[in-house]
């Protein structure tokens, strides 16, 4: 589903853009500090609700403004608008085919969209918000009733954790839907790991050349059942006003020869495992559900030597994607000549 156009409106220091893009390889070159990577960001944010360089919506509105907004078109096989719409102290707000979207997560369907970034090691380096979010992305793809068993469970969490601290008491009357839909969110994020094995040995051993495995952690005492768990952190529950137990505090350990990946490996081969979970999932959606998500590349050379990026970029042509990347370098062409060509120059941006 690529996006074909793109409109964006006071995101950072781009007070307004609009884009042409290609389906195959469109390069966004320009000097620093001229606006590449917000541009990246207001692409991201059709297919997420969110950036990926912070968790703060009113960061993205420039300075001065108000609201932000960006809107694209994706093309073949769906063409359809969607629009993401950010104003200051108040929830984003997402529409896709001019029809307000329930939830943000609705937007990953719309336009499937990943991003490899200078601050992707944080998928190895950080705890585990961000080891979920990827995880659940591709679920989203294979498993369309994953999205309702995920919203009604974050209610049922929210429910609680607010009774837990106004009436604890009658906090235990969520514990039903917590167990009804964590199983089955576990039950398909482990599904997805499953089947997402052999895509991912083979992706890690071409990129990274380690011993990396990927193991799900359910989020409570793995010899228990999330029932039984419930009542054993019931008390501890009670006293901090919060749900120590179920799939909201999941991870996906990345381990090697027995150790956690963050404590031994470098930065640049945690850039490289946090590439290769993006592309190996990228691999399975492509061939398993034949869905071809977007993928940005912000500034996709540094900190790899030439043999590292060679490897990447061989792993990157094979999926044959729709690319968006920036570069410093006007002459870029590593993934092969570029369909379209934008430069950006004092916040303004002009096809070549
Ligand atoms: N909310 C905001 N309002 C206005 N300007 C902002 C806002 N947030 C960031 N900026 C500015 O936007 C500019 C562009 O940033 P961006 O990160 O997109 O540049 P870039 O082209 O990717 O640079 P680099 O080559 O260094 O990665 C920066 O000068 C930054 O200070
Ligand atoms: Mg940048």
């Amino acid at each position: 589903m690529p996006l074909a156009e793109l409109a964006l409106e006071n995101l950072r220091c781009i007070q307004r853009a609009e884009l042409v893009l290609a389906p195959g390889i469109n390069l966004i070159r320009g000097p620093n500090a001229s606006g590449k990577t917000s541009l990246l960001e207001g692409i991201y944010l059709l297919g997420r609700g969110r950036s990926f360089r912070t968790r703060n919506p009113e960061r993205l509105i420039r300075h001065g403004e108000e609201v932000l907004q960006a809107m694209g078109r994706t093309s073949w096989p769906t063409n359809q608008r969607i629009r993401v719409k950010m104003a200051r102290h108040q929830p984003t707000s997402g529409e896709i085919a001019g029809v307000p979207a329930g939830s943000l997560a609705q937007l990953a369907q719309a336009f499937p969209v990943q991003v490899i970034e200078p601050g992707i090691h944080k998928l190895i380096e950080e705890a585990s918000p961000r080891r979920r979010r990827w995880l659940d992305w591709a679920v989203f793809h294979v498993e369309p009733n994953f999205i309702d068993s995920w919203q009604r469970y974050a209610r049922a969490v929210r429910q609680r954790n607010a009774a837990l601290r106004t009436a604890p008491d009658t906090a235990r009357v969520w514990d039903g839907e917590l167990v009804r839909h964590g199983d089955a969110i576990t039950s398909a994020r482990l599904r997805l790991l499953e089947s997402l094995k052999p895509y991912w040995a083979d992706t890690v051993r071409r990129l990274a050349d380690l011993p990396v495995d990927l193991r799900y952690a359910p989020g409570w005492n793995q010899d228990l059942s999330l029932e039984e768990s419930l009542t054993e952190s019931w008390v501890r529950d009670r006293h901090r006003g919060l749900s120590h137990s179920g799939p909201h505090r999941a991870d996906v350990q990345v381990r090697i020869d027995g150790h956690t990946a963050r404590d031994i490996l470098s930065r640049g081969q945690q850039k490289l495992v946090a590439t290769a979970m993006v592309l190996a999932q990228l691999k399975m959606l492509g061939e398993r559900m034949a869905l071809v998500p977007t993928l940005l590349l912000d500034d996709p050379a540094a900190e790899l030597d030439a043999e590292k990026l060679a490897r990447f970029v061989e792993q990157v042509k094979s999926l044959h994607c729709q690319l968006v990347l920036t570069s410093l370098n006007p002459e870029e062409g590593s993934f092969g000549p570029p369909d379209r060509t934008f430069h950006v120059e004092q916040r303004r941006v002009q096809p070549v």
